[in-house]
């Protein structure tokens, strides 16, 4: 957890929460010029009000090239996902149906993979990092620019922040742990992945659990939640309380991109407690 960041208990300072708010504000500008924003779209299913949830957010309009064969933003409802190829139906069972698989043979079987659209933005597929024995397992949403680029999950700020979190929080280096996400290749835009790229990239999330056999599973944010629960679960309700993915212990909680947007000593400390019981717990 950062080191500003306040211990259970202790009284919220008016002044540093008018510090955290700026510097809140700042790292948010900050990742907008990155991601090549430049401005917001109310999103018409939106009720009137701030909108502003862990759970909903309002779609970014950003400035970089179109993705293939999409319209030009302008042309294009807020709220319409961008077209992307239909998922190549998966044939069979994975070759390591019914025995615990190797990291190796997941990602090898992954391969240059064309399961589904998101093969067509990507530049490098980023399977997984980290200790193949690891004790905690991460799972995030997808790659991001950063991730794209280097093939690696969450090297960007948000993993900056993930990263930080593991090695000055729970006090292990990040090699320690094994990290990935739901999809291995990036959605157009750090857009939530649709279900049929979920459901095609599915078999090789559930390999490479099968493959570490971690002691816990934390989940980074609603999507990972969700998908491992099999169903729609409100992040801010149910991070911090112990769930179970196929007997396998799981610790949900915020996303670091999340905790970026909205940098308060409560989100901070509420991750930095997540992460801490998670860790205790895989080391019981
Ligand atoms: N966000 C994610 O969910 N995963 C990454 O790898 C990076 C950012």
């Amino acid at each position: 957890m950062p080191d500003d960041a306040p211990e259970a208990g202790e009284p919220l300072d008016p002044l540093a929460e008018a510090r955290d708010l700026v510097a809140s504000a700042a790292a948010l500008v900050r990742e907008l010029v990155e991601e090549d924003v430049t401005g917001f779209e109310r999103r018409p299913d939106l009720p009137a009000g701030d909108g502003q949830t862990a759970e909903a957010a309002p779609a970014p309009r950003v400035a970089r090239p179109e993705p293939r064969d999409a319209a030009p933003a302008s042309d294009r409802p807020a709220a319409t996902p961008p077209t992307i190829a239909p998922a190549v139906e998966i044939g069979g069972p994975v070759p390591w149906a019914g025995r615990r698989p190797t990291l190796s043979e997941v990602e090898t079987h992954l391969g240059d993979c064309r399961r589904c659209g998101l093969c067509e933005g990507r530049s490098k597929i980023v399977f997984g990092d980290g200790n193949p024995d690891a004790d905690l397992l991460f799972i995030g949403e997808g790659p991001g620019a950063d991730e794209d680029r280097r093939g690696l999950p969450f090297v960007g700020r948000a993993g900056e922040l993930l990263t930080q979190m593991i090695e000055k929080g729970i006090g292990v280096p990040r090699s320690e742990v094994y990290i990935c996400n739901i999809v291995k290749c990036r959605p157009p835009r750090n857009r939530t992945p649709l279900p049929p790229e979920v459901a095609a990239c599915r078999p090789f999330l559930d390999g490479q659990i099968e493959a570490v056999r971690p002691k816990v599973i934390v989940t980074l944010g609603k999507p990972a939640a969700s998908l491992l629960l099999d169903r729609e679960i409100a992040i801010t309700r149910l991070r911090g309380t112990w769930q179970d993915y196929r007997g396998i212990p799981m610790m949900p909680t915020l996303h670091p991109a999340y905790v970026l947007r909205q940098y308060t000593p409560e989100n901070r400390r509420a991750v930095w407690e997540d992460l801490k019981a998670a860790w205790e717990r895989s080391q019981a």
